[in-house]
């Protein structure tokens, strides 16, 4: 198959979430595609543009909630990406739920919530890469099934290029497809 050269910029696939942080004593929530794992450790690593008001928050507090949307919150998602708390108040946009081990805004609305405490900090160019390490997870009880958190029914928001995407279905299972692979 023939390739083409593209832009060398980030396209995706990258996960959806909703970062939330207080501020100025208000719960605040950025949009983010820079969300990943970086060790096998319980840790996010989240990418957050130094100028914007959810870092303060983060800096500030020292932890940030890193929740899951679905796709029937992709226009809550998408405000939450194009404006700031600096000059819309966003405490409103969804209910916070918090948890004692940390002052960090979860969002009750998103199926799978995160808290994190920020171990490091690592500035990249105008952004500040945190890692937070999991103090406490939440998922929405009904995305269980027999007894395990269900991707299709998280059904999380997937960004690429220029569009929200969601799961769609499932195409393996990790650990085991692998092991059908004939290596000659
Ligand atoms: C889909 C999407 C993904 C985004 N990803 C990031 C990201 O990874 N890092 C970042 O700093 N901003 C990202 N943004 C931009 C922020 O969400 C946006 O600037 C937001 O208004 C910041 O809010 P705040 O100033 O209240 O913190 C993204 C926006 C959208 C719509």
């Amino acid at each position: 198959m023939e390739k083409i050269k593209i832009p060398s910029r980030p396209f995706g696939p990258f996960p959806t979430v909703l970062v939330g942080a207080e501020v100025n004593g208000r719960p605040n929530y950025a949009t983010l595609g820079a969300c990943g794992v970086v060790s096998l450790n319980p840790v996010l690593a989240i990418s957050l543009k130094s100028t914007h008001y959810t870092t303060r928050g983060v800096k500030e507090n020292g932890y940030f909630s890193v929740n899951i949307p679905s796709p029937d919150l992709v226009r809550e998602t998408d405000y939450c990406g194009i404006t700031s708390g600096k000059t819309a108040d966003k405490s409103h946009v969804f209910t916070p739920f918090y948890d004692a081990q940390g002052k960090a805004p979860m969002i009750r609305e998103c199926p799978m919530n995160f808290l994190c405490k920020v171990i490091q900090n690592i500035p990249v160019f105008d952004f500040e890469m945190f890692l937070g390490e999991i103090m406490a997870a939440y998922l929405n009880e009904q995305c269980l099934t027999e007894g395990k958190p269900d991707p299709l029914k998280i059904n999380p928001l997937i960004m690429i290029g220029g569009s929200y995407c969601h799961l769609g279905q499932v195409v393996g299972t990790v650990f085991k497809e692998g092991t059908a692979y004939n290596n000659h």
